[in-house]
């Protein structure tokens, strides 16, 4: 290895996941392992412009490969989005002797460090942490398979009452403008209909379908929508246009939420973020900048942080084919 680096900060920005706990945890303990200093920038970005960080050794990330959240906190900043902002942070990078940067998080982590490194020359590498699962360049983003495994879980016990009154739920998922929740926890939970930003399938072919649904003697249905898809405007619209043209349902509404991005990890995720994140240590030692790690094929790889961005990860229509035959 090339190593001229020997010392790394880390930090985690944008919406959290639960498993960027585990992903902190690979960056210093590799780092400890390999012999060189790591720093955590509290807050992301912002914690980067006021220099707000902390000394990481392997101990400093001892137990917390089980927690959500994230220990070093997260945020949004604005201050980043300028070039001000961004200088100051080169400034406080260099105070802190600070040589690379590892970005733990989503599109728009990725945007500013790679805006960043271009002006600033300081190497950074980008590991996918949301739970959107919406970047290019991994098959998984850490945090996709708990929120997953939440979703299907809630979605079980609204069944539970759905199927006892004899109800229609509308559930909405996150995943900003992507269906990848709302696709594989709907086919996961056998909604009846999954609704996604990347396939527009009307509002005809749904009232048709759950009334098809109805008459084969369904009692309760589950529609999971997406945030991201527009159909109805909003889940509550939608649910208001449903039960006015099949007045025969009892309709509610559930809106997941923010419960989505916590929890405790899966063991899919720590595994996830541990491999991720010994990668971008040692691309980092190689030399290497600009990239981003991802899990392909189950094998951990890496593109270009430019490539992640122009990309679009491309969603698995087939599997609301899966979920048309299997909802019957
Ligand atoms: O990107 C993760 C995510 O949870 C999206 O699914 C959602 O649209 C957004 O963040 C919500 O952001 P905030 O927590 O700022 O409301």
């Amino acid at each position: 290895m090339k190593n001229t680096i020997k010392r790394i900060g880390v930090m985690t920005s944008g919406g959290d996941s639960p498993g960027m706990n585990a992903a902190i945890r690979a960056v210093a303990r590799s780092c400890a392992y390999y012999n060189i200093q790591c720093v955590g920038f509290y807050r992301g970005f912002q914690g980067m412009i006021e220099g707000d960080f902390v000394e990481m050794d392997a101990r400093s990330v001892r137990n917390i490969i089980s927690r959500g959240g994230t220990i070093l906190k997260s945020a949004r900043s604005k201050e980043f989005l300028t070039p001000e902002g961004r200088q100051k942070a080169a400034d406080s990078l260099k105070r802190a002797e600070v040589d690379a940067m590892i970005l733990i998080g989503g599109d728009g982590t990725f945007r500013g460090g790679q805006i960043f490194s271009k002006e600033h020359n300081i190497p950074v590498i980008g590991v996918p942490g949301t739970i959107d699962n919406d970047i290019f360049g991994t098959h998984y983003t850490i945090g996709y398979d708990t929120a997953l495994n939440t979703v299907v879980e809630a979605i079980d016990k609204i069944r539970d009452t759905a199927s006892s009154h004899n109800r229609l739920f509308f559930v909405e998922v996150m995943g900003r403008d992507a269906g990848f929740i709302a696709l594989n926890s709907g086919v996961g939970a056998g909604a009846e209909e999954i609704l996604i930003p990347e396939e527009d399938l009307g509002l005809e072919r749904l009232l048709c379908s759950l009334e098809r649904s109805r008459n084969s003697g369904k009692t309760s249905s589950i529609v999971v929508v997406s945030e991201g898809d527009k159909i109805g405007k909003n889940v509550f619209e939608l649910a208001e246009y449903v039960t006015k043209n099949l007045p025969d349902y009892d309709s509610k509404v559930t809106v997941l939420g923010h419960i989505q991005r916590g929890g405790s990890p899966s063991c899919f995720d720590r595994v996830l973020a541990s491999r991720l994140c010994v990668k971008a240590v040692e691309l980092l030692l190689d030399g290497q900048k600009d990239l981003m790690v991802g899990f392909v094929n189950n094998q951990i790889e890496s593109c270009t942080l430019e490539s992640a961005l122009k990309e679009k990860h491309a969603i698995n229509l087939e599997l609301l084919r899966i979920s048309d035959i299997l909802s019957t």
